[in-house]
């Protein structure tokens, strides 16, 4: 394939979107297309090629929309289908693609087909596009099998519980119903042949406004064991089992690379991609997903579990490139389900490190909104204001995800922090409490500074779109201390002529080397022509550079 012939996707770089957190353009504290719409040049001038949506559909927002009443519409507190439309025709004059985020697996209790199965009773044929069954024990009191929850608990309710259930003039219900997230999330019936011609109608319904594609929700899970066997273990594990990664899933995932691929990738926007969220074990789970007529891409949380050292940060690029590379497995610091890198990581000098680090690397990768502001999580939101089931659902033993989906600060004072751009100036308070102080890391505070985060992120963004090595799906070569042989970096006095343990150093051509200082001290920078970014500042050390611990640096050379 010549360079011309790669697809967009395969180095994007995509700003993932959480709705309701982003922009509100109405003032009800809830953030909106509209609003997304209208800081479609902050992205522009950011510089991603694309953005990925997640679900923004009618929803009782039990698990943040993932919890969709229906498919094929905007919810009505989000905007409507023209706004959708509107924004996606914004998107592309700018040149940014919109990724929409498919939710196969469940859907909301207030779905219709859900509703539709309850009122059918036990044996109603509409049952069988959910798992019903009757449970275990001589009463029936106990769950039809021992699968768990994802977010706490067992993964099967009763029907007969579900709240505006009507009691039913018949026998009474005794089935439970299957549900792997929250009570709300019943799980389809993947084996009924209604529920795959069903997302293929609504592949085809978004790809024909003209999304460039989809991010798949818990993409291995989809299919389950017909025989409903418990597991060995309780334990939830993203190991093969009775409810992940089921063969069935891959002759899916190939008819779903057709109807993609039968859109034309001539023109804007172009050749379309599915990237899926698959949670994995090893290695060899992972790799048939991404076989050349499956999923053009999938996730690749490497950096999300990895600890902030250098051995930690090299095993996880390493173990991509075992499996893929940045082109199928895009680069992922952070998104709307995990602690924000800053926080995560310890500081906000190590998320710039880590940062430049990601944005370097050959392919894909992804920035979750306010990534490029250094948003902290926010870890004291009240309990009251708590939104996410997995808070509620583990008593609040699991702390859940709300700190890093607090709405964006946009503006140092206004109320909200300019999260709400209305026109009146009077507007609801965000939807989830902001923090004192939270303008500080606003864009208005950050626009002119160039110390701030967003210029960091910016230049980046930038260098990647201009120098020949950055961008792209090229290779890169290790140089640090567990390359063969003799690294080129000067060294401290008395060493073996290795780097230290502590450092990433690597090379992408033409000219392109990156050198990370994750270690306690600071020491020079290998041999360059110029710095082109450095992650901080650099204090001159008599004509060379001294990179401080805690430091990326992007070298010319
Ligand atoms: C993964 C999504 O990212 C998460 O937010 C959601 O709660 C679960 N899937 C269930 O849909």
């Amino acid at each position: 394939m010549t360079v011309s012939e790669t697809p967009w996707w395969k180095d994007a770089v995509v700003y993932q979107v959480y709705p309701r957190s982003f922009a509100d353009s109405d003032g009800d504290g809830i953030g909106d297309l509209e609003g997304l719409r209208g800081r479609l040049d902050y992205l522009a001038d950011l510089g991603v090629d694309a953005i990925w949506l997640t679900p923004f559909y009618p929803s009782p927002l039990h698990d943040g929309g993932y919890d969709v009443a229906d498919y094929r519409d905007v919810d009505p507190r989000l905007g409507t289908l023209a706004g959708f439309d509107a924004l996606l025709a914004d998107a592309g004059g700018r040149g940014i693609r919109v990724i929409a985020d498919l939710v196969p697996n469940h859907c909301s209790w207030d779905h219709p087909l859900f509703r539709a199965a309850l009122a059918a009773g036990p044996g109603g044929r509409e049952r069988d596009l959910f798992t019903f069954r009757p449970g275990r024990g001589a009463d029936g009191s106990q769950p039809p099998n021992n699968w768990p929850s994802a977010f706490g608990g067992p993964a099967w309710d009763r029907a007969r519980e579900v709240p505006g259930q009507p009691g039913g003039a018949g026998a009474p219900d005794e089935d439970w119903y299957l549900h792997m997230f929250d009570v709300s999330q019943p799980d389809f019936n993947w084996h009924h042949p209604a529920v795959v011609a069903m997302f293929e109608d609504i592949l085809r319904f978004w790809l024909d406004r003209g999304v460039a594609g989809f991010r798949v929700d818990v993409a291995h899970g989809l299919f389950k064991d017909a025989t409903l066997a418990d597991t060995p273990s309780p334990e939830r594990s993203h190991a093969p089992s009775g409810y992940y990664h089921q063969p069935e899933l891959h002759a899916l995932y190939r008819t779903w690379r057709k109807i993609a691929d039968s859109y034309p990738a001539a023109t804007f926007p172009g050749p379309r991609t599915a990237v899926g969220e698959v949670w994995y074990d090893k290695p060899s789970t992972l790799r048939p997903y991404l076989a050349p007529d499956e999923l053009p891409q999938v996730f690749n949380f490497g950096f999300i579990l990895s600890p902030w050292d250098a051995a930690s940060v090299r095993a996880a690029i390493d173990a991509t490139y075992a499996m893929s590379d940045g082109s199928q497995a895009p680069w992922v610091l952070g998104n709307h389900d995990v602690v924000r890198p800053v926080t995560r990581f310890g500081s906000p000098a190590a998320a710039r490190a880590t940062a430049l680090v990601q944005l370097a690397l050959p392919g894909s990768a992804y920035i979750y909104q306010g990534e490029e502001l250094g948003l902290p999580e926010v870890l004291d939101i009240p309990d009251s204001a708590r939104q996410d089931p997995t808070f509620h659902r583990t008593g609040g033993r699991r702390i859940g995800r709300d700190g890093c989906r607090v709405p964006l600060p946009w503006s140092t004072s206004s109320p909200s922090y300019g999260f709400s751009i209305t026109g009146s100036g009077h507007s609801s308070p965000a939807w989830l409490p902001q923090p004192t102080g939270w303008g500080t890391y606003s864009v208005e505070a950050e626009r002119d500074d160039p110390a701030s985060f967003l210029s960091l992120y910016k230049a980046a963004l930038r260098l990647r779109r201009s120098h020949p090595a950055l961008g792209g799906t090229g290779a890169l070569r290790w140089l640090d201390a567990d390359a063969a042989g003799p690294s080129p970096i000067r060294q401290p006095e008395g060493t073996d002529g290795r780097p230290p343990k502590g450092q990433l150093h690597f090379r992408r051509e033409p000219g392109f080397e990156l050198f990370a200082n994750l270690g306690p001290d600071p020491v020079p920078a290998p041999p360059h022509r110029e710095v082109l970014l450095a992650s901080s500042p650099l204090p001159d050390a008599g004509g060379s550079a001294l990179v401080p611990p805690g430091t990326t640096v992007w070298l010319a050379v």
